[in-house]
C-alpha cells in the first residue's frame, strides 16, 4: 500500500511538472508571437511643417526614398501591423476579395466602418499630410483625440504588452509604402 502511494505521488508530481513545463512553453510561444512582424526599434527623425489642410505635415520622405504602393497594401491589411481595414473601408482593397476564395476574403475583405472611408483620401490631403496622419495622427488632428494608432512612435504609450515595448508598429520604410498606396486613392 505504502509503495503504491509513493509511486502514485511520484507519477502525479512528474505529470504536474510536465504540464507546467508545457504550459510555460505555450505561454512563452504565445507571448513571443505578439511583436515579431518587423516592428521598429528606432523611429526616423522628421520635420513637422504646417500643412495646406491640416496644422501638421511631414514634407520629406522618412527614408529619403518613395515607398512601394503594393507593399503598402500588405501592411494595411496585415492584422497585427496596419490593420487599417479594421476601421476604414477602402474600395480598391475590397475589390481584391473574391467571393469564391476564402483566403482572399479573409485577407482583403470584411472592412470596418467606424472610421471614414479612405476612398479619395489623396484628394482631401497632400502627400505630406497623409505622411503625418500615418506617422502620428494625434499631431495631424490635435483636437480629435483619435482612436487611430500612432504608427511611427515608440514611446508615450501606457501598459504596452511585454515584448512590444519600445517598438513602433510601422518602420519608416513601411510608412512610406503605406503613403505611396494612399496617394493612389483618388
Ligand atoms: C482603430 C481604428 C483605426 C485604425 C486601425 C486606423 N485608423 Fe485611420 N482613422 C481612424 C479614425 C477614427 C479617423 C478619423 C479621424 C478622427 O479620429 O476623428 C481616421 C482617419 C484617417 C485618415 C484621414 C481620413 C479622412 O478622410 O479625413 C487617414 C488617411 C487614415 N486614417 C489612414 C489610416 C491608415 C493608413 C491606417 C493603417 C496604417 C489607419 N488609418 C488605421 C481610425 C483608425
Amino acid at each position: 500500500m505504502k509503495v503504491t502511494r509513493a509511486l502514485l505521488g511520484t507519477v502525479a508530481g512528474a505529470a504536474l511538472i510536465l504540464t507546467a513545463g508545457a504550459f510555460d512553453a505555450f505561454a512563452q510561444k504565445k507571448k513571443k508571437s505578439r511583436c515579431k512582424d518587423g516592428e521598429a526599434e528606432t523611429v526616423a527623425t522628421y520635420k513637422v511643417d504646417k500643412g495646406e489642410n491640416l496644422p501638421a505635415a511631414i514634407a520629406a520622405s522618412l527614408t529619403g526614398k518613395p515607398g512601394n504602393a503594393e507593399k503598402g497594401v500588405k501592411w494595411m491589411v496585415h492584422r497585427r501591423l496596419g490593420n487599417c481595414i479594421a476601421c476604414h473601408q477602402v474600395t480598391s482593397i475590397l475589390q481584391r476579395a473574391k467571393d469564391d476564395d476564402l483566403a482572399s476574403l479573409r485577407k482583403y475583405g470584411f472592412h470596418g466602418k467606424i472610421a471614414p472611408t479612405l476612398d479619395g483620401v489623396a484628394e482631401r490631403y497632400t502627400e505630406a499630410e497623409l505622411r503625418m496622419i500615418v506617422v502620428d495622427i494625434k499631431q495631424a488632428f490635435p483636437d480629435a483625440n483619435s482612436i487611430m494608432p500612432s504608427f511611427h512612435r515608440n514611446d508615450g504609450f501606457t501598459r504596452v504588452i511585454g515584448d512590444c515595448k519600445g517598438l513602433a508598429i510601422l518602420t519608416a520604410e513601411r510608412v512610406e509604402d503605406v503613403v505611396a498606396f494612399l496617394k493612389t486613392l483618388k
